[in-house]
């Protein structure tokens, strides 16, 4: 049988810190969702405990065949007084890293991914003079211990980050992706300045990756909405994908889409099928942000560092997934320069707010957090042995 993917091709699974790790009580999130005033519904509280049960999880993604893990260390939890590293905590990533090498994972790793120590949160954000270095220097701690690490993204989706400030700013409801603001200008400079920064930072180990992940939102323009539609598309994503242009990969992170008329974009009609985050249900999501990226940014390698649906019917989780990577097939058919998928997400997880929308490949019992697979991880993981799209 040909293979449709390259020979070196990643395929994996991702998750984050908060999302997974639980307790971390020196981010500014953990604070916002236990102080009275939360508009978060439930708290992230223990969630998967992975920070103790993170070699089930590496376990999981080698019982798979799956030859990449994304994950993200946690920077309240290396840094949870300004300029105070923990030593426990930076041996503890060495650890999950090796863990990693040793089941022939190859770990991508995230230094950012939403959260903060909540020390930058009460100095000002990320909009203070000193964010930018503030992060370098975090960066610059955790370098030592990256050894073996091919692919490190500096910041977690800076599009998202900046849109929600200015929901936050604007006291905007809602996040319905139809509706999604535009980015706060002062986040949105300094996150590209802590990307810039870091990157400078891990340029001093040589053969690491580096690069960044930027929410696509791809846009299905109506008749006459050109213009809009690119305007809405430029200021919420371009920008963030212009700013790696010297960068070793991007990461594409698709789920849905936006369409866009005239008067701008339109929420999906009461008759959309939709997951269980309220997105429409739209597998083409994948291949149109590939393909959207390549044109934007050729010669720069991507990589998927997220792809997946919401959903407690998981033969609907096999169905979009099937549609997703077909799509990926035909854009890297067409010379798009994809070098892995990572499906997110490995578990069952926090999802800002809410444990309901199910992204995982495994669930966690909240008791006991034992992690179960599901059909569909058994159906991605014959995908990944057999590097194709096809069953
Ligand atoms: C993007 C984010 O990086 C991740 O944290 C989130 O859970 C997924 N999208 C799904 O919303």
């Amino acid at each position: 049988m040909s293979t449709d993917f390259p020979p070196h091709f990643l395929w994996g699974a991702s998750t984050s810190a908060h999302q997974t790790e639980g307790n971390n009580t020196a981010s500014d999130l953990w604070a916002l969702e236990n102080s009275p005033h939360s508009p978060l519904g439930e708290r992230s509280g223990d969630a998967c405990d992975s920070l103790h049960h993170w070699q089930e999880d590496l376990d999981l993604v080698a019982e798979l065949g799956l030859s990449a893990y994304r994950f993200s260390i946690e920077w309240a939890r290396i840094e949870p007084v300004a300029g105070h590293y923990s030593r426990a905590m930076l041996a503890h990533y060495r650890r999950v890293i090796e863990g990693c090498l040793s089941r022939g994972i190859s770990p991508v790793v995230t230094l950012h991914h939403f959260t903060s120590p909540l020390w930058l949160r009460a100095g000002g954000g990320w909009t203070q003079d000193e964010a930018p270095a503030r992060f370098g220097a975090y960066v610059e701690a955790v370098r030592p211990y990256l050894d073996g690490v091919d692919w490190v993204c500096t910041i977690n989706e800076p599009n998202m980050l900046a849109i929600v400030a200015a929901i936050a700013a604007n006291g905007a409801a809602g996040s319905a992706p139809a509706h999604l603001p535009e980015p706060d200008p002062r986040v949105s400079a300094a996150l590209i300045r802590a990307h810039h920064t870091a990157r400078d930072v891990l340029a001093r180990t040589p053969g690491l990756k580096t690069g960044w992940t930027v929410a696509n939102q791809p846009v299905h323009t109506l008749p006459g909405a050109e213009e809009v539609a690119r305007a809405w598309r430029a200021a919420r994503e371009d920008t963030f994908l212009q700013a790696a242009a010297d960068d070793d990969f991007v990461g594409v992170q698709a789920y849905t889409r936006t369409v866009v008329g005239p008067e701008g974009p339109i929420a999906p009609g009461e008759d959309a099928r939709r997951t269980l985050t309220g997105w429409e249900f739209y597998p083409g999501a994948l291949e149109d942000a590939v393909r959207h990226t390549a044109a934007l940014l050729p010669g720069v390698p991507l990589l998927v560092t997220e792809n997946g649906i919401a959903t407690g019917d998981d033969e609907e989780r096999i169905e979009y997934t099937r549609g997703a990577l077909e799509g990926l097939r035909r854009a890297v058919a067409d010379g798009a320069d994809v070098r892995g998928y990572l499906h997110w997400s490995l578990l069952d997880n926090y999802e800002w707010g809410s444990y309901g929308p199910t992204f995982g490949l495994a669930s966690v019992d909240p008791l006991t957090f034992e992690r179960r697979l599901k059909p569909s991880a058994r159906w991605y993981g014959e995908i990944a042995r057999a590097h194709t799209s096809a069953p």
